[in-house]
């Protein structure tokens, strides 16, 4: 028991990451019940999507669950952009036989809002997280009033105190070793991202409330050093993508377990905010990083359906195959075996060799 396993309830202070388009309830359930912190992650969730999803969540564990929103501010739409991003991609639309004109902008994603809190308030869940700072203070409020535990991102120090101020219950560190998008909310400036163990201690002396390590860690000693660097918990993404209760496509599970995931790289190309994923023909092509690209989420309409035409032949040359740069914890196991195994590093001393 520490001052994170009291704060969440859990056995263990392991959480498992939420990882939109890539997990639904299952394997939450599944680690909940480990003893760990399952987490569904709403982002790409329709409000029947997210009703269904926290409805099988509370029916598959007493324990408690984590449940994940985004919120960002929804830019405004700049047709100027958006035509020049379609220029792009003209050539592929053409050699995939897709007619540009016909495909709809639109927001991939839609940020924590009042619809999303009024199904999330019949469930009242132990713990609910936000990527990309906070949502409005009122929102907050109506979260907390049914004692939830709130968790957030922080990918620099001052984001951490900002978080703090700002009244969450722990920090999450996120490195830029992590798989996904950078949790990055007070500035777009790639070069104040550094790794987990320059992060982690640096947001441990700045803060008072507990925190969490996020980004590169795959194993029990991972687990182990995070903690010696003054961490009050971990929480893993990559590791859980090739667990049995994930629904990380076959594709991208080839890609994880292959040579391939040896090359990742932070882009934006597939939603206007930088991610990390294993680096694919358009990242190659396009970017990773090309200032043409929509703001997020806007990016996404126009490469979907390029990314669906090539995933149905069997190729992830268009698609996000998210990923962190440690992908060795990438195994086709039960999510209960992984979190039995990682929590072996709170017992442990991290390795000397
Ligand atoms: C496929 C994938 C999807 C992710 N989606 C989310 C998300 O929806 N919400 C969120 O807060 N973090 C998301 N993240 C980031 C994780 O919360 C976490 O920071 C990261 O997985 C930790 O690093 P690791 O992947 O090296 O373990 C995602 C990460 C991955 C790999």
């Amino acid at each position: 028991m520490n001052a994170l396993t009291t704060l969440l309830g859990t056995e263990f202070p392991l959480i498992q990451a939420p990882m939109a388009g890539v997990q639904g309830a299952a394997l939450a359930v599944a680690v909940s019940n480990a003893g760990a912190l399952g987490s569904l992650p709403c982002a790409t969730l329709s409000p029947d999507a997210m009703d269904r999803e926290l409805a099988a969540l509370a029916a598959g564990t007493q324990r408690p669950y984590n449940v994940n929103f985004f919120c960002h501010a929804q830019p405004e739409a700049d047709e100027a952009r958006e035509a020049a991003w379609r220029a792009w991609l003209t050539t592929y639309y053409h050699e995939a036989g897709l007619d540009i004109d016909t495909v709809p902008a639109g927001a991939g994603r839609v940020p924590f809002n009042r619809a999303a809190l009024d199904i999330l308030e019949r469930f009242r869940p132990k713990v609910v997280s936000f990527h990309f700072g906070l949502p409005d203070l009122d929102l907050l409020d109506r979260v907390k009033g049914w004692g939830a535990v709130v968790l957030s991102s922080a990918t620099t120090v001052e984001e951490a105190r900002w978080l703090e101020a700002f009244g969450v219950d722990a920090v999450i560190a996120q490195g830029i070793e992590a798989g996904g998008h950078r949790g990055m909310f007070l500035s777009d400036d790639l070069t104040t991202q550094t790794g987990t163990f320059a992060l982690l201690p640096q947001i441990v002396a700045a803060v008072s409330v507990p925190v969490i390590a996020a980004g590169g860690i795959a194993d029990a000693s991972g687990v182990a050093a995070a903690m010696a660097l003054g961490a009050s918990g971990v929480q893993v993404g990559t590791s859980f993508l090739c667990c049995t209760e994930a629904t990380t496509s076959a594709l991208h599970r080839a890609a994880l377990q292959s040579e391939a995931a040896h090359h990742t790289a932070l882009t934006h190309l597939f939603t206007g905010r930088p991610a990390r994923g294993i680096v694919n023909r358009v990242m190659r092509e396009l970017g990773p990083m090309n200032p043409v690209a929509p703001a997020f989420p806007l990016a996404t309409a126009a490469i979907a359906p390029l990314r669906s035409h090539w995933e149905a032949k069997g190729s992830g040359d268009f698609s996000p195959l998210w990923s962190g740069q440690n992908a060795s914890g990438c195994r086709e196991v039960p999510a209960a075996q992984l979190v039995n195994e990682l929590v072996q590093g709170f017992n442990a001393r991290p390795a000397t060799r």
